[in-house]
């Protein structure tokens, strides 16, 4: 039902993407036990005999939890399995045959960091697709629909209004978005991000299919063995049954991207500032919306110019989230949205960013009201300022002992 088609130029950077992709997926079950339960399984063994007894028995049954753990681990794998099967199913049914990624071509190829960055992918869909992660869209999507309805009251043909979403994740508020009737464009640097939103958006079944366990693999912070083993069903939507289709039966690529056959949702994996910044874009939107995105800039000013670019005249830009620059600075205690993973993603992200000609990447960080002033500088006019619509989490287990929260702040300026 979907289609890729690979611009040839890229053919091999994208192949060797796939494999990388598809190994990350296929080792996340086996990667994830030994980074995770064999530790605590030797620290168990290494227990005196009378320690070893009264864990195992009853009622603790300690050994119980590790495998649960390891049920949970082999749970979500299965939602990695996913991803990287209709991947390889989208790249092969338009290059046959392209891709033919066997056990042993996985050997050393994904590091414990490429693993971790698949740990987080497979949780954010909590964030974006479980109903319990209402909890936390409901604060910060529900604002930027609300804006955008506001905006475009009299429009009459909502499908004319062109929003763009950088940093878009896994789609949920593109796709939240779009089906509001919006022209929706989701732009996403991570292809793990892509690949994931591919499958949900277009490969899952009318009732919830999936189950993730989001906060197993964590054990911090429980206030019982049931809450480290909650589990959530995705999709709490289903995005066929919303938009009346499944979204994507076409697409366009660069390296690639898929887009809906009426063009009502395209999902863009290009870094933001090097596709929207210029002249291919410039003029194209009428809204952008960023959700916890700014922060990921290492150079604000590039986002600031690029929305600008690509922006109307007049259009808007809707931000929503907290400023957290450049993870690496703040560290897992800075960051710990409950749990290492992401701090680990982000990292990976972040961390020894190098732009194309080798020099390292600028990493500015400023406080609010410095990047209000920024926008004025830029071109914008600020129309709207919260200093806090809300306090959320990130990918946060509600009932857990620490609660990591955003004072969230939001804007909203116009291009001038
Ligand atoms: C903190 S996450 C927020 C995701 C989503 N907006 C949400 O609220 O859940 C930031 C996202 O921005 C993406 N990102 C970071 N730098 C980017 C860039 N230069 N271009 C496009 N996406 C980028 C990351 O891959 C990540 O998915």
């Amino acid at each position: 039902m979907s289609s890729l088609r690979w611009l040839q130029a890229s053919h091999r950077v994208s192949d060797w993407v796939f494999r990388h992709l598809t190994c990350m997926n296929r080792q996340y079950r086996s990667a994830t036990h030994a980074e995770i339960v064999q530790p605590r399984l030797d620290h168990f063994k290494a227990l005196s005999r009378l320690d070893r007894d009264l864990l195992v028995a009853p009622p603790l049954k300690y050994l119980e939890k590790l495998q649960k753990v390891d049920h949970s681990i082999a749970t979500n794998a299965k939602i990695a399995a996913d991803i990287f099967f209709h991947g390889i199913n989208l790249v092969n049914s338009h290059h046959p045959g392209a891709l033919h990624v066997r056990e042993n071509d996985c050997q050393g190829f994904a590091t414990p960091s490429d693993i971790a960055i698949v740990r987080a992918t497979i949780r954010q869909f909590y964030r974006d697709w479980s109903e319990e992660g209402a909890v936390e869209r409901n604060v910060c999507h529900g604002q930027v629909l609300k804006d955008l309805s506001a905006e475009f009251t009299t429009v009459a043909d909502r499908s004319q209004v062109r929003v763009l979403i950088p940093g878009a994740g896994l789609c949920r508020l593109a796709f939240d978005i779009a089906s509001s009737g919006y022209s929706t464009e989701a732009n996403e640097i991570s292809y793990h991000q892509l690949l994931a939103s591919h499958f949900v958006l277009s490969r899952t079944t009318s009732t919830p299919s999936r189950e993730l366990y989001p906060f197993a693999l964590s054990f911090s912070n429980h206030l019982s063995r049931e809450a480290q083993f909650e589990k959530v069903l995705i999709p709490g939507v289903h995005a066929g049954t919303v938009l009346g289709k499944m979204p994507f039966t076409s697409a366009i690529s660069s390296p690639f991207s898929l887009e809906s056959e009426d063009a009502c949702l395209t999902l863009n994996a290009t870094d933001f500032p090097s596709e929207y910044g210029g002249a291919k874009n410039r003029g194209s939107f009428d809204a952008v919306a960023t959700v916890f995105f700014l922060d990921t800039a290492p150079n604000l000013l590039r986002y600031m110019e690029t929305v600008h670019n690509c922006l109307k005249r007049g259009g808007i830009w809707i931000n929503v989230g907290p400023l957290l620059w450049n993870c690496a600075e703040n560290g897992p205690g800075g960051r710990r949205e409950g749990d290492i993973d992401d701090d680990e993603a982000c990292k990976a992200r972040h961390c020894n960013a190098f732009d194309n000609d080798g020099t390292p990447m600028a990493k500015l960080e400023f406080s609010e009201d410095e990047v209000l002033l920024l926008l004025e500088q830029y071109g914008f006019h600020i129309e709207k300022h919260d200093i806090c619509i809300g306090e959320v989490g990130y990918i946060m287990d509600p009932k857990s002992m620490l609660q990591n929260l955003y004072r969230v702040s939001h804007w909203v300026a116009r291009k001038l």
